[in-house]
């Protein structure tokens, strides 16, 4: 965080938790290595608008703070309503270019009472109004009709030569054959293509086969620009300087990229 800058209140541990971040230390490390991954991977810029699709209890907010500057901006959405009046209060407070939003959607879990469908549920940004955005672990706990959708929001909030970082399990020959030894990973598999799911309490699971993400990603008016694997299936990281544990996606609109 710069001089100039205010320092954040932490997240209570009942957050971090919720999130599945093990302490204090590993939040901000994840964030400070996810801010790595979005200006080296999808070029984000201070005077960008970035989009955080389940953007939790401010993680990337906090990581990004001194790094966004308006015009640029950040609006963050989640369907946890406590991580969100967290954010709004803690950092949205200090700094008004940051904008957190409540899904307030039919999420039995993670939103009871809400009542909207999540298959409604409508991005809070305009049409091509994103220059990047990111979902950090959050594909990976929605089910296929909900992924399908938000790829179609992404498609529709992203400017032309937009760029998207989101996070899934891709499951590869080395990706089966680790789901394979996972306790419910054969029902899993039972999902076949699109996506194969495993429930763990309140957490949903999802991860998908390479080829029936891609289909879903262009179904959307999307285009994959970048894939690297990530470490959670025992494969030894891509790169060594960088690793990190989901499978990294970049997407973006076909046309307007090399
Ligand atoms: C593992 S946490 C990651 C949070 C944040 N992206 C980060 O990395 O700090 C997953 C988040 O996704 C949120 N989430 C789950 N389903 C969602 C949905 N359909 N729409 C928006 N957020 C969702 C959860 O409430 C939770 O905050």
């Amino acid at each position: 965080m710069a001089a100039d800058q205010p320092a954040f209140d932490l997240p209570p541990d009942s957050h971090l938790q919720w999130i599945g971040s093990t302490d204090v230390e590993q939040f901000h490390r994840v964030g400070r290595r996810y801010r790595g991954f979005l200006v080296d991977d999808t070029g984000l810029r201070p005077d960008h608008r970035l989009l955080d699709i389940g953007c939790g209890t401010g993680r990337m907010a906090i990581a990004l703070a001194d790094l966004l500057r308006a015009p640029g901006g950040y609006v963050g959405f989640d369907v946890w309503r406590d991580g969100i009046e967290w954010c709004r209060r803690e950092i949205g407070a200090r700094r008004p270019e940051f904008t957190f939003v409540h899904a307030d959607v039919a999420e039995p879990f993670l939103n009871p009472g809400g009542t909207q469908p999540l298959t409604d549920w409508r991005f809070p940004a305009a049409d091509g109004s994103i220059d990047r955005a990111l979902a950090l672990s959050v594909f990976t706990h929605l089910d296929g009709p909900t992924t399908r959708h938000y790829l179609r929001e992404l498609a529709r909030v992203l400017q032309p030569d937009g760029r998207a970082l989101l996070t899934f399990f891709i499951v590869d020959a080395v990706g089966e054959a680790h789901l394979r030894g996972w306790p419910g990973g054969p029902e899993a598999l039972a999902g076949d293509r699109a996506p194969l799911l495993m429930r763990f309490g309140k957490d949903l699971f999802t991860a998908w086969d390479p080829a029936a993400i891609e289909d879903a990603a262009a179904a959307a008016g999307l285009v994959i620009l970048g894939r690297e694997p990530g470490d959670w299936c025992g494969r030894p990281p891509a790169r060594p300087d960088r690793p990190h544990h989901q499978d990294h996606l970049v997407l973006g609109r076909p046309g307007a990229h090399p």
